[in-house]
């Protein structure tokens, strides 16, 4: 595994570059894209398939930055989290999962693959990381947190899988706890190509349908990263 190295530092370095468009060019040949979007076993094969070539390799992560994601960064640059309980989703190298315990926060994370959940562990090991699927979810998880942080899953998967990854992410909170949804945005009559999918506006309102109030939703431009983006925080009535 590469040594810790701050973002700004990473994303210059030439050699994780090179290795991430070798990567890129792997996993394009096994591109979901390609093979159907409805097909979610096919789906759950590419993640698993992503962190096995990696071979404990961040640049070969697609999402791999080794540094919490900046949307979530700056967001968090004026919140405390002390005292609450916060589940991360979906935590991958969990990066997003240690930002939130730097706030104070008593941190969960889990991820679909045990491989994720492990190099998770090794990089974190104050963090509690669970082997889970977002679908099938420890029971006891149920209305257990205050703060949910989802970055990067919705969009990873195909719209007729939304309404119910949207209701999980809400059955996790307490009365009163607080979401928090980073994605890449597009317009309702904007083509995609994905994955990944970027969220239309209605994709998040439809949290109001799970119980969820929205609070703020930030429509982000390009800029700190690539892409144009979502920020949404919503609380749970
Ligand atoms: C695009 S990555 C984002 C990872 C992380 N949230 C981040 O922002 O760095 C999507 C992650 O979702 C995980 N994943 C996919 N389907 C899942 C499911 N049904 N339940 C839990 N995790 C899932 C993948 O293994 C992968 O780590």
């Amino acid at each position: 595994m590469m040594a810790e190295k701050p973002i700004h530092e990473v994303i210059a370095d030439e050699d994780f570059a090179r290795r991430r468009a070798e990567a890129r060019e792997k996993l394009d040949a096994i591109d979901p894209a390609r093979q159907g979007h409805g097909d979610d076993r096919f789906r759950r094969d590419w993640f698993h398939a992503v962190y096995a070539l990696a071979e404990g390799d961040a640049a070969k992560v697609p999402w791999g930055n080794l540094s919490p994601h900046p949307h979530l960064a700056g967001w968090l640059a004026n919140t405390r989290l002390d005292g609450m309980r916060a589940l991360d989703i979906a935590s991958g190298l969990g990066d997003n999962a240690a930002a939130l315990a730097g706030q104070g926060a008593e941190v969960t994370g889990f991820d679909l693959v045990a491989a994720a959940v492990d190099w998770a562990r090794q990089r974190f090991p104050h963090i509690a990381f669970h082997t889970a699927d977002l679908f099938a979810a420890p029971p006891e998880w149920a209305e257990r947190f205050d703060f949910v942080n989802e970055i990067y899953t919705l969009q990873a998967l195909p719209a007729e899988l939304l309404p119910q990854a949207r209701a999980a992410l809400a059955g996790f909170l307490k009365p009163g706890g607080q979401l928090l949804v980073i994605a890449r945005a597009r317009d309702e009559d904007q083509a995609i190509d994905g994955p990944p999918w970027p969220l239309t506006r209605a994709d998040l309102l439809a949290f109001e349908s799970c119980g969820l109030l929205l609070e703020t939703l930030e429509d982000i431009p390009p800029g700190a990263t690539p892409n144009r983006h979502w920020r949404a925080h919503f609380r749970k009535a």
